[in-house]
């Protein structure tokens, strides 16, 4: 068992990779022709009837009761059932206070939770607003929404305005079919289109009785189209690793072509962040980040460095830059290269985590290169640009490279 355990968890080649569901279906398929009928592939068990549906989203419904006390009730049986007008199902049991609340009312809000809010989540699942105020005991903020007659969760990264348009009678549950006027959500978690990044949101899903975070960028909607069979999908689930950690190392790739899609601050502040948590000699952090965004800027820049010609595709750019008064000023000054150097490796792999694209291009240690930076940025003496890292999004044309070569590597 333990051996079997083992050989389905990791790949043979290296060791490290995880074995994905892909590589057990091939894998599976593979043994067809062997005489060990110990795995026998695609054999389906029967499970009865199930609420088989993976995965399921945890959403918190407000509601007003008749007196306007605010109630919220977790729910599972909930989903996009119409395009236009674009409306919501959410299915209660008669005896939830919710139920009556949402047939009173005709109104109700869809609070959309981030994992960190599990917490809420979970309380408003399991006690009533019959019995308790659930406003109140959790410290959470009913907020009456703007346009229906319904309280939402301030605390919440996305709201969701429903006027209730029908209700069927299902049996154990009513289904009512919420109309939606409005959705609100934190700037926190837009990026520059406006659209809520996944990976900022870090959304929570449930199943059979477990929450899961979740909310890892894994390929575009449309991708199989053009790469069903043969080549892989971005990015290549062959590169797959033990863990996410690993994974984002070894998927990080220098990303050399972007589509038009910008970037939020907000985006980029996660970014600087990372860069900023790298260690660096007796913790001096001899650094400063300019952020660059002005079109002139990114343009003759990329204009005038060898490398860097892709600037012209990218909204924003960050300047790693040595700060020569955090430096020290004995033999250490010359750490700034490596601390610097560190926080740029951080902010590269936080970008392949988040699904967007950066690529290191050189300034420092080239005079010319370091010059026409601080001239474009009008940089202060003090302040020596390690490199120019465009930020965007990627078009997927780019992927990474095995360095792995044992030879490199000397055993003593
Ligand atoms: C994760 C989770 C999902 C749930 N999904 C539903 C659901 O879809 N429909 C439902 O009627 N109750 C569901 N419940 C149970 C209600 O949230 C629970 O009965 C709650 O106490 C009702 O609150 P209320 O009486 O204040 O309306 C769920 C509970 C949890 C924890």
């Amino acid at each position: 068992m333990v051996l079997l355990l083992t050989i389905l968890l990791t790949n043979k080649e290296n060791g490290i990779n995880r074995f994905t569901p892909l590589q057990k279906f091939k894998s599976a398929n593979s043994q067809y022709t062997t005489s060990d009928t110990s795995v026998v592939p695609f054999q389906k068990k029967s499970l009865g009837v199930r609420s088989a549906i993976y995965p399921k989203p945890a959403l918190v419904i407000g509601s007003y009761d008749k007196e306007g006390k605010p109630n919220i009730m977790t729910a599972a049986w909930i989903g996009i059932c119409n395009s236009d007008p674009l409306s919501i199902s959410v299915s209660m049991r008669p005896a939830t206070y919710s139920y009556g609340n949402v047939t009173e009312s005709k109104a109700f809000t869809v609070n959309i939770p981030s994992s960190e809010l599990i917490k809420y989540v979970d309380y408003a699942g399991r006690l009533s607003g019959k019995d308790v105020d659930k406003f109140k005991e959790t410290g959470l903020t009913p907020v009456k929404s703007e346009f229906v007659n319904a309280p939402y969760i301030k605390e919440f990264p996305i709201v969701i305005e429903c006027e209730l348009t029908e209700y069927h009678d299902l049996g154990s549950h009513r289904q009512f079919i919420g109309k939606v006027i409005d959705v609100k959500a934190d700037k926190a978690i837009l990026d520059a289109s406006d659209r809520v990044d996944v990976n900022l949101l870090e959304p929570l899903i449930y199943a059979d009785g477990n929450y899961y975070e979740t909310g890892r960028w894994i390929a575009k909607t449309g991708e199989s189209l053009n790469k069903i069979d043969g080549k892989p999908f971005v990015p290549d689930y062959s590169r797959r690793y033990a863990n996410e950690v690993l994974e984002v190392i070894h998927n990080r790739k220098s990303v050399r072509h972007f589509t038009d899609q910008p970037v939020s601050k907000e985006q980029i502040e996660v970014l600087l962040r990372a860069g900023m948590a790298a260690p660096t000699a007796a913790n001096r952090q001899p650094w400063v980040f300019y952020v660059v965004t002005k079109r002139e800027t990114l343009d003759a820049l990329g204009e005038q460095l060898p490398y860097a010609k892709m600037l012209s595709q990218v909204k924003t750019a960050i300047v790693v830059c040595g700060d020569m008064e955090k430096a020290g000023n004995l033999i250490d000054k010359g750490y700034w290269v490596q601390d610097c150097a560190a926080a740029t490796e951080n902010i590269l792999l936080a970008a392949e985590s988040m699904g967007l694209g950066a690529v290191w291009t050189a300034s420092y240690p080239y005079d010319d290169r370091t010059r026409v930076v601080s001239q474009e940025l009008n940089l202060p003496e003090e302040h020596i640009p390690l490199n120019v890292i465009p930020v965007g999004y990627p078009t997927g044309e780019d992927v990474p490279k095995n360095k792995w070569k044992k030879e490199n590597i000397i055993w003593q």
